[in-house]
């Protein structure tokens, strides 16, 4: 049976831990909903990053508010756009200068929603909203994981849709899925982003834990939760299951914060969750469940090459 995590955390306490926090998206939906968890739980420093430069001021004081009383939270807001190479490469630096020596603890990934079925380009000619949900996330992990700015013992999550959903078909030399664009409806297109999308993020999860053990880094599937997403983003198929989704089964961005916040802060949980990295908002684990192309470790491979030279990275 896995833990309850909002129970366990009754127990947890940062205050006094040194931890630092980082979380990308930390405004809105999922990402917001954890950064105030831990600043509920005691954190010593959050720093919360997204393209809203007006929100991000305001939300340093609810987190201040939130944290234990007379305690002296250090909270950070960055304004970052990781909608292309040069943001995430100028937000990579940004996070780690802010950080400072003794290093990110804890960096949680929670930008951007639902893919569109459609394509719009970015600055550098990938699709915008794949270059936020997967360039970015690979960029910020291996940027921050190689240049040192994570502590020891680190912890990386990326919240994202159910891993295991593969595209069998995917081809490196395609990601944005352009070639598919004009020949499939947008139904189709849509799903074959979201399959895209889960089959990146898996294949640079697993290899982010094999190159570098020395530090955990998570993929969790958050369920429905409810947030500033909208059913209009959603193709018009989707758009009344969404809708009705998000008023009957969703739960609120503070209720699934606790699935996260107890793998980040829980001491027990590495010893409860063991070595899987892929977890439900049931803390049900998934890492059995990769899909056919992330499982092939010359696909892995492959694409850590081009995602590397897309970001700039020299072998
Ligand atoms: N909510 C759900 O039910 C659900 C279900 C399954 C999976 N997920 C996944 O969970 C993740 C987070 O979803 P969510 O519902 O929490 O989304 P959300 O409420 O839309 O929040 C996304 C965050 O990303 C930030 N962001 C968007 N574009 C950005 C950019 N160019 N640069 C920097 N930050 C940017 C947003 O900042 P601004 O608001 O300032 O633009 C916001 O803080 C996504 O991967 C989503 O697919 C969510």
């Amino acid at each position: 049976m896995p833990p309850n995590a909002a129970a366990e955390l009754q127990n947890v306490s940062l205050v006094g831990q040194k931890k630092t926090a980082v979380v990308v998206g930390g405004i809105n939906g999922n990402g917001g909903g954890i950064a105030r968890r831990l600043a509920q739980l005691g954190c010593s420093r959050i720093i919360i990053c997204t393209d809203d430069e007006k929100g991000g001021e305001k939300e340093l004081e609810v987190l201040k508010r939130l944290a234990p009383k007379d305690w002296g939270l250090v909270a950070h807001f960055l304004p970052v756009d990781l909608a292309d190479v040069k943001g995430m490469r100028a937000a990579a630096e940004a996070i780690q200068g802010a950080a400072g020596d003794s290093g990110i603890d804890y960096l949680v990934m929670s930008q951007i929603g639902a893919p569109t079925g459609l394509i719009k380009e970015n600055a550098d000619r990938h699709d915008t909203s794949f270059a936020i949900q997967c360039i970015s996330r690979f960029a910020l992990a291996y940027l921050l994981t190689t240049r040192g700015a994570l502590a020891p013992e680190a912890v990386v999550l990326s919240v994202y849709y159910h891993w295991g959903h593969s595209l069998d078909d995917l081809s490196i030399e395609d990601l944005s899925l352009k070639r598919r664009l004009g020949t499939q409806s947008t139904t189709n297109m849509y799903k074959a982003q979201t399959r895209r999308d889960c089959t990146v993020l898996d294949s640079v999860n697993e290899e982010l834990n094999f190159r570098y053990p020395q530090y955990r880094y998570y993929c969790l599937w958050p369920g429905l939760v409810t947030g500033d997403f909208s059913a209009s983003a959603f193709p018009t198929y989707l758009k009344a299951v969404v809708w009705l989704g998000s008023k009957t089964l969703a739960v609120t961005p503070e209720q699934y914060s606790n699935v996260p916040v107890y793998i980040l802060a829980s001491p027990d949980a590495q010893r409860t969750l063991g070595p899987d990295r892929y977890f439900d908002h049931n803390l049900n684990s998934g890492t059995s469940m990769l899909g056919k192309w992330a499982s092939d470790a010359k696909n892995r491979e492959a694409l850590w090459k081009k995602l590397k030279e897309i970001i700039g990275e020299k072998e």
